[in-house]
Formats: structure tokens, C-alpha cells, sequence
């Protein structure tokens, strides 16, 4: 990569200090993030409807944390291509889930009991960034 100054690499070392205060205040006073993708576990609560007929709690694990990201100037042929407007060139990483396991969670309506399955993640890697879809 090409050198950056003491000032860009100053700046972003708060950057990302910053950011790991705040994802480290929100998760639940998990440990602050290392560096890299990493399993991050947290607590859900289970409920079965809005009214909390049957619910229950299960531990259960995300992926969080940093992955590469880079830009380069387009090569010529791109430029030429785009008209010019392509002028940057990124490539990108998002840190995601690489396996997924069922967990079976216990809800508790009041004497009775049920079951529900629900994922956790069981490894994390860098890899294709994907966009959100519900
Ligand atoms: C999840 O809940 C359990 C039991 O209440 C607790 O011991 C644990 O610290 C919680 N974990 C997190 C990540 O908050
Ligand atoms: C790249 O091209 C766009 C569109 O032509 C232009 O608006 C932008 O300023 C250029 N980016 C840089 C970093 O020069």
C-alpha cells in the first residue's frame, strides 16, 4: 500500500478507536474489538407474539469486526470505457457469517413449554460484501 502520512494514520487509528468505543458500549459491555472478523456473542429474547404470550432467552452469536477495504485509480482502459466517469476503482470486504447453526430455544407461556429454531452464527470470514434484504 502506499505510504500515508503520520497525520491520515493518526486520524484514522481514532477513527477506529472510536468506532470500537461505540460498538463496545453498545454490545452489552462485551470486550472491546481486536482487529480481523470475529464470532460476537449477545442475548436475544424470543417472543411469540407482541403480547409475550410464550418467550424466552437464548445466547446466540453475530459476526462483527473489520475487513480490508482498498481504492485504486481506474485502470486507463476503464477510464476510456466509463467516459471518464469511472475514475475509482474499489474493492471491498464485509465481515459475515460463514456458518450458521440451528439453536432450539425453550419458550416459556406461562406452564407450558415450546420450542423454536433459531440461527447463530458458528464461524465469521471476509468476504462479499451483501446488502441487507427482509
Ligand atoms: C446473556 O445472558 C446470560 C444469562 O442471563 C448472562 O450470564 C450473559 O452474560 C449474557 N451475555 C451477554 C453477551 O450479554
Ligand atoms: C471522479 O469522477 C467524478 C465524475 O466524473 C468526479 O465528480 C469526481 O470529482 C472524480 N473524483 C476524483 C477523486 O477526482
Amino acid at each position: 500500500f502506499p505510504q500515508e502520512s503520520a497525520e491520515m494514520s493518526a486520524l484514522r487509528a481514532l477513527a477506529l478507536s472510536v468506532l470500537t468505543a461505540v460498538l463496545a458500549s453498545g454490545g452489552n459491555g462485551i470486550q472491546p474489538l481486536g482487529p480481523g472478523c470475529h464470532l460476537y456473542p449477545f442475548n436475544v429474547t424470543i417472543r411469540s407474539d407482541r403480547r409475550g404470550t410464550c418467550q424466552g432467552m437464548q445466547s446466540i452469536s453475530a459476526c462483527v469486526g473489520y475487513c480490508e477495504s482498498s481504492a485504486f485509480p481506474s485502470k486507463y482502459s476503464v477510464l476510456l470505457a466509463s467516459n471518464f466517469k469511472r475514475n475509482i476503482t474499489s474493492v471491498s470486504q464485509c465481515c459475515t457469517i460463514n456458518k450458521m447453526q440451528k439453536v432450539r430455544v425453550k419458550l416459556f407461556c406461562g406452564a407450558r413449554k415450546e420450542e423454536v429454531d433459531i440461527f447463530t452464527a458458528r464461524s465469521c470470514r471476509c468476504d462479499m460484501c451483501r446488502l441487507s434484504r427482509y
